[in-house]
Formats: structure tokens, C-alpha cells, sequence
């Protein structure tokens, strides 16, 4: 095969999915002449990939699953169909649920006109399973399938997405939950809250007519530019695409999807916001929320009223059911628009209506560097020394839409990973450039927000300030970082973090 000198720009101006197709070259294809720029590190099939799993404590259930990606109708409430690509027709897909030390084998059928992948978020999995084409694994073809298998070590709330190019902000995601077999905490019910912002399919609009109107491309008719959206919160411009539906659960606000539960419930409530480009700020009227877990990972008990939750996080909070029917609000912060749930505990009443701002939204809101881990969590040995550091400048901006760190667009064929070795103590120091907030995220590893802040894998770098946050190199491979605003990472704003032998 030819070499691959196309930025992502002109792929997108030769027709992006189609031009993106061609290239089938990946990090450990061997036969290609050029040394691939994994070359020197550790292969994602490689024998220390494959040791790493062995390590992995597991019970020795293996729990099957079919996964089916198609494009057609899905109904997202009031009536209203859209023409999307979903997991088997249903937004968001089916909420995979394992226990911890159990094996997933999933196999993703692929009936999309487009290639594509399964990328499991937040676990820490066996590199050549994480589901990044081109580096990871193959991309699977249209008409073709993968089998994943993995063990999964470590109970939480994760979720999966295909990985490639802005397939994310169709309907293609579903949560991942992965019980604790020793689970620490009572409550009764559980609720997943899969909170997204929608555009496919609405007046003709796709994720990628939008990414080619971000990148200069001629205007799409609507247009989708959003040039106004901004929050104190997050110092500045929270996105650039003006959605014109917001989801929880795949329902819009009309027509809201309704929890049951009895009052004085304890309901652990697991948010994950699977949006493209919108930070979503959630609080469930008359009540205040306990936080128990971020991105899976345990931490001291917070209480709020709100929180703000952004592209790729994941949120766990308790909560003790009051009497009556309350709005579950989810704000996209900064757009002026809501997505909305309810719970009803009595059977009278009214459903709350779309855009009932609830007054919890604007009350205490803790933010996640204010959460420190729980103690079974910690990193061992917290004051210890950072082995090696790995700086990223967060650069671009929106009128370029030139998205990147240390303005190098990422290309898988030609950018170097960041060399770690495992057994390390390893630092990440973001320091974002940038005049907005960017949620950024590491595959395969979870990181502690400094000494013993909360362990997370997607954490929010606020405009012009730094992030520092360290992980034990302990899962070989190539690893996927990248800012979690889905055009953004398109545009450019990845990384990999690959393990030299
Ligand atoms: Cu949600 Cu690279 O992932
Ligand atoms: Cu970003």
C-alpha cells in the first residue's frame, strides 16, 4: 500500500468515511515496507499483552453477548422516529451487565455501511480487546465481525462506543455495568442515566456533516455552529454544536422516560454522559445526591445538589426516594436546552414538562477535584516519586478547529507514541492552551487526581490551566488519550501512550 501522507483535513475533503476506509494499514501490520510508529513498543498481540491477562483474577464465567450494529429507525419518545445507527435498533443499545471477574466474549456483527469497532470505556482490559482500529485491531469491515474476549477484573459503571471517526455521536452506545460480588454499600434500586445530545437524522443532518462544517467545510443547511454557548463553570465556551435534541435514556424531554421506586428507597443512580460535544450539568429536584463512585472508582462520600458531568465521565450517587414524581433535569451547559428523566414514587401526580429546571441545578455543585479516592482505591504508596512525566499541551481553537496536543494533529500512521515502561510511576501534566474545558481521557488505565484525589480515567482540563494526574504503568500496550469532545478527538486531539519492552 501507498504511503499515507493525507491529513485528516483532506480525507474529510475526499469524503471522509470512504477515504478513511481505504487505508487499512495498522500499528502492527508487519508486511508494510515503513517501520509503523508502534515499532519499538510493545505490540498490541504481543506476549506481554498476553501475560498481563493471565494476571487478571477471574471466576471463570464466561458471559456471551451478540452485538449487532445497523442503520435504521429508532424511536426516541413522543412519536418521533430518526433514521440512526444504533446497537439492534435500540438508543442507547442494551445495558451489558457483568460481575467483576467475569469474562466478556462479545461479538459485534457489522451491518453499517461503514467500518467500525467496540471500544470498551474506562476498563482496564487486555490491549488488543480496547477496540481501536488501526491500532489496537483491524477496523471491522461492513458486513464483517469480531469476536472480543476479555476478562473484566474490576466492578463500576463503564460504557462502549465504536472508535471510529464520530460514529460516537450517532446512536452506537450502551452501558457496561460490572457488579461487585462483595458490593460495600446497601441501596435497593438501581438506575442507569445515559444522558446524550442528539443530532442524526434530524433534518438531514449526521455526525459527519457537522464535523466537515467544523472543519471549514461549505455550511450545512440547518447549520449546526454554535458560537455562544458558555459557562462559568467551565470557564468559557462549553461547545460548538447547537443539538436539537437532548437525551436521557434515548427519550426526549416530551416524552421523558419514567423510573418507579417506593419512597424512602435508597437508589444508587449510575450517570454516564455518552454526548458528543456537550457537558452536562444533572440534579434531581428534591433531592440531595450522595457521590459514591467517579468513572468506577470508589470515593469518600460527597454530598451535592448538582454535578457536572462531561463527555466520557461517569458519575455513581445514592439517593433516598422522596414521595411524589420528580424531574431528573440534565442541562447541557451553557446550550440553553435540557434533557429529562423522572422518578415517580406515589401515583398521583403530574409528569414534570420539558424544561423544568429543578432549584438543585443551581445549588452546592462538587466538582471532581474536590473528591478524594476511598482508601481501597489509593494509588499504593501516593507520595512516591513520578518515575517518568509526559507533558501535553492542549492547542487549537475553534475558528480553526485545528484541535490538538502540542499541535500535532494526530495521525495514527506517522505519530510516535509517548514511551512508558511498566512498573512505572507515571505522570500526565496537561496544560491546556487552549480558550476551552476539554474532558480527557486514557484508555486502559484509571489515573488518581494528584496524591489521593479521585481515581478517574476521563478528567475535565479547564481552559489556560493544568492537570496533573499519575498512574502505575501496569497494563502493557498502545493506549489511546484524547480529549472526549468526539470532533475534537476527530480534528486531531489524540494521543497514544505506548509501553516500550
Ligand atoms: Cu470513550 Cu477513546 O473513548
Ligand atoms: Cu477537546
Amino acid at each position: 500500500m501507498a504511503k499515507h501522507t493525507h491529513t485528516r483535513r483532506s480525507l474529510l475533503a475526499l469524503g471522509g468515511a470512504a477515504a478513511l476506509t481505504a487505508c487499512t494499514r495498522t500499528a502492527y501490520d508487519l508486511t508494510d515496507d515503513a517501520p509503523a510508529p508502534g515499532s519499538g513498543f510493545v505490540s498490541p498481540d504481543g506476549p506481554e499483552v498476553a501475560a498481563a491477562e493471565r494476571g487478571r483474577a477471574t471466576n471463570g464465567t464466561v458471559r456471551e453477548v451478540r452485538l449487532t450494529a445497523v442503520e435504521g429507525p429508532v424511536e426516541l419518545g413522543g412519536g418521533r422516529s430518526v433514521r440512526t445507527w444504533s446497537y439492534g435498533g435500540e438508543v442507547p443499545g442494551r445495558e451489558i451487565r457483568l460481575t467483576a471477574g467475569d469474562t466478556l466474549a462479545a461479538t459485534l456483527t457489522n451491518h453499517l455501511p461503514d467500518t467500525t469497532s467496540a471500544h470498551w470505556h474506562g476498563l482496564a482490559l487486555r490491549n488488543d480487546m480496547d477496540g481501536v482500529p488501526d491500532l489496537t485491531q483491524p477496523p471491522i469491515g461492513a458486513g464483517a465481525e469480531f469476536s472480543y474476549r476479555f476478562a473484566v477484573e474490576r466492578p463500576g459503571t463503564y460504557w462502549f462506543h465504536p472508535h471510529t471517526g464520530v460514529q460516537l455521536d450517532r446512536g452506537l452506545y450502551a452501558p457496561l455495568i460490572v457488579a461487585d460480588p462483595r458490593e460495600p454499600m446497601p441501596y435497593d434500586k438501581e438506575w442507569t442515566v445515559v444522558l446524550d445530545d442528539w443530532l442524526d437524522g434530524i433534518d438531514g443532518s449526521t455526525p459527519d456533516s457537522v464535523m466537515a462544517e467544523l472543519m471549514g467545510g461549505p455550511a450545512a443547511r440547518p447549520s449546526r455552529m454554535l458560537t455562544d454557548a458558555k459557562s462559568m463553570l467551565l470557564g468559557g465556551d462549553t461547545g460548538h454544536v447547537a443539538y436539537p435534541l437532548y437525551l436521557i435514556n434515548g427519550r426526549t424531554p416530551d416524552d421523558p422516560s419514567v423510573f418507579a421506586a417506593r419512597p424512602g428507597d435508597r437508589i444508587r443512580i449510575r450517570f454516564i454522559n455518552a454526548g458528543g460535544d456537550s457537558p452536562f450539568r444533572v440534579a434531581l429536584g428534591g433531592h440531595r445526591m450522595t457521590v459514591t463512585h467517579t468513572d468506577g472508582f470508589p470515593v469518600s462520600h460527597a454530598d451535592t445538589d448538582a454535578l457536572l458531568i462531561g463527555m466520557g465521565e461517569r458519575y455513581d450517587v445514592l439517593v433516598t426516594a422522596g414521595d411524589g414524581v420528580f424531574p431528573l433535569t440534565a442541562l447541557a451547559e451553557g446550550k440553553d436546552a435540557s434533557a429529562l428523566a423522572v422518578l415517580r414514587t406515589s401515583p398521583g401526580g403530574a409528569v414534570p414538562v420539558a424544561g423544568t429546571r429543578p432549584a438543585e441545578l443551581d445549588g452546592v455543585l462538587v466538582t471532581a477535584d474536590r473528591l478524594r479516592a476511598d482508601e481501597s482505591v489509593r494509588l499504593p504508596d501516593p507520595g512516591r516519586a513520578a518515575d517518568r512525566t509526559v507533558r501535553l499541551t492542549l492547542t487549537g481553537s475553534m475558528d480553526a478547529h485545528d484541535w490538538a496536543f502540542d499541535r500535532q494533529p494526530y495521525d495514527h500512521h506517522h505519530s510516535a507514541p509517548h514511551a512508558v515502561r511498566a512498573g512505572e510511576r507515571v505522570r500526565i501534566e496537561f496544560a491546556n492552551h487552549t480558550r476551552m474545558w476539554h474532558p480527557v481521557h486514557l484508555h486502559g488505565h484509571t489515573f488518581s487526581l494528584g496524591r489521593d484525589g479521585a481515581r478517574k480515567d476521563t478528567a475535565v482540563v479547564l481552559p489556560g490551566q493544568s492537570l496533573s494526574v499519575d498512574l502505575d504503568a501496569d497494563n502493557p500496550g498502545l493506549w489511546m488519550l484524547h480529549c472526549h469532545n468526539i470532533y475534537h478527538s476527530e480534528a486531531g486531539m489524540m494521543t497514544v501512550l505506548g509501553y516500550q519492552p
